[in-house]
Formats: C-alpha cells, structure tokens, sequence
C-alpha cells in the first residue's frame, strides 16, 4: 500500500448470522469512518447511524458514495462470500487506484453443503440472481448443482423446469434463511418440490443428479 493511497475494505458477512463471521470483520466495521451494505447487512453490526450508508441496489449511487468519501477509511459489506458474486469485482473494477483489501466470508453455498453433510469439489456453482444458467445441460457434467435464486428465478421454478426436463426424482434441497433462527432447509425430490408452495424469498437450491 502506498502512501496516503485510499483505501476500501470488502467484507463477506456469510450467510447473515453473526456467529458465523469472522472476527476481522467486526474490527474493520468499527475501525471505518463510514460502513456501506444492505440493510439485512448493516443491521448485524452495532454502529452509529451516521457511518452508514445503505446500499440501494444502484451501482452508481455507489460509486458516487465511494467518491464522496475517498479520504476516509470505508468499509464494504457483503453477503456470504467476497468471491462468489459479490460487489467485490464492481468495485475493483471502478477504483484502480484505491488499495482493496478483501476479507472472505463464508458463502450460502458452503453453508448449505455443510449443513447437508454434502462436499462441493465435483459441484457447479452458479447464479439465477438476475442471470440465466443453463443448469439442466450442467448437471451432465457434475454430480450436483448449487443455485443462488431470486424473485423470477425461484425454488420453484427450479424445480418445475427438472421435472420438465425429466429429471424428477433428483435430489432437491432448498435452503431459506440460511443460519437465521427461521431458517427452512427441506430435502426432497424436484417432484415433490414441484407441487409444494411456500413463501421462500431468501433463497438457495442444491440439486442432485439423478441416479436412474
Ligand atoms: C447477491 S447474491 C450473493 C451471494 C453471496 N456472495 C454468497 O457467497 O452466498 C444473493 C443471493 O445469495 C443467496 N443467499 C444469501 N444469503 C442467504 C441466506 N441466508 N439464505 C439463503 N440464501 C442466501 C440468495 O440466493 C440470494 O439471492
């Protein structure tokens, strides 16, 4: 790090329960002069309102927060892991010039894993959050498939498609409110998935392949 260089730091926060970060993280949120996040985010640290800056979803509004406050130490966080999908590229992408310090965090997707007593070294891991993957032709090369959903992209959805695809009876796990004391996690097969119906928003998929 050079001198008077600025400086941000990106925490991963992992799936948002606070038993489940990593201590680093507290010391850099109580270190900054101003913390940036979403709501869900900001709300686990006990910090003065005045150092936070909600994180409206709007990259822009972003940047230009991080420009207001180029002189100051920030603080950036993040769900789950900084490596997997996360604003950690945006913003290494958009400030060059600043020394980006990157803490990781534990990701849905271990978390989801771990709490099937499932590994994830033979898995493709991907993101229906406002994307598409073509994750019925992944499944052929993998022996599971890790989903981060969103509002289009549901459980459901999810499901419904492996039926299509006559993959039916695949193992299907969904993963709602990951480490929070309401957190669902039902194991099924996408059939049953299929036909269920529950008000999920928070949300990640593990599908099996289908052993015929
Ligand atoms: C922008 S992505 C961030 C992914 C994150 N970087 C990670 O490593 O898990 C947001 C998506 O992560 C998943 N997610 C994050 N926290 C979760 C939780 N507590 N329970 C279930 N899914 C979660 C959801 O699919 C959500 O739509």
């Amino acid at each position: 790090m050079k001198n008077n260089q600025p400086q941000i730091n990106i925490c991963g926060i992992g799936p948002g329960n606070p038993d489940y970060i990593c201590p680093i993280v507290f010391k850099k949120v109580k270190l900054a002069d101003i913390v940036i996040g979403g709501k869900r985010h900001l709300d686990i640290f006990d910090i003065e309102n005045k150092k936070n800056i909600l994180f409206n979803g709007k990259l822009d509004d972003l940047k230009q927060a991080i420009e207001n406050n180029k002189s100051k130490n920030i603080t950036i966080v993040v769900s789950g892991d900084t490596g997997f999908y996360s604003l950690r590229k945006f913003i290494v992408n958009s400030f060059p010039e600043f020394h980006i310090e990157v803490i990781p965090g534990i990701s849905s997707f271990q978390y989801l894993y771990a709490k099937l007593g499932l590994g994830y070294e033979n898995a493709f891991k991907g993101s229906l959050h406002g994307k598409e993957v073509d994750y019925i032709k992944q499944i052929q090369s993998y022996d599971s498939v890790f989903l981060l959903t969103d509002k289009k992209n549901t459980w459901k959805v999810i499901a419904l498609n492996l039926v299509k695809n006559g993959m039916g009876k695949s193992k299907f796990h969904i993963g709602n409110n990951l480490s929070y004391p309401n957190e669902k996690i039902i194991s099924t097969t996408a059939l049953d998935a299929s036909k269920m119906n529950h008000d999920f928003e928070l949300c990640s998929v593990i599908f099996e392949k289908c052993m015929m």
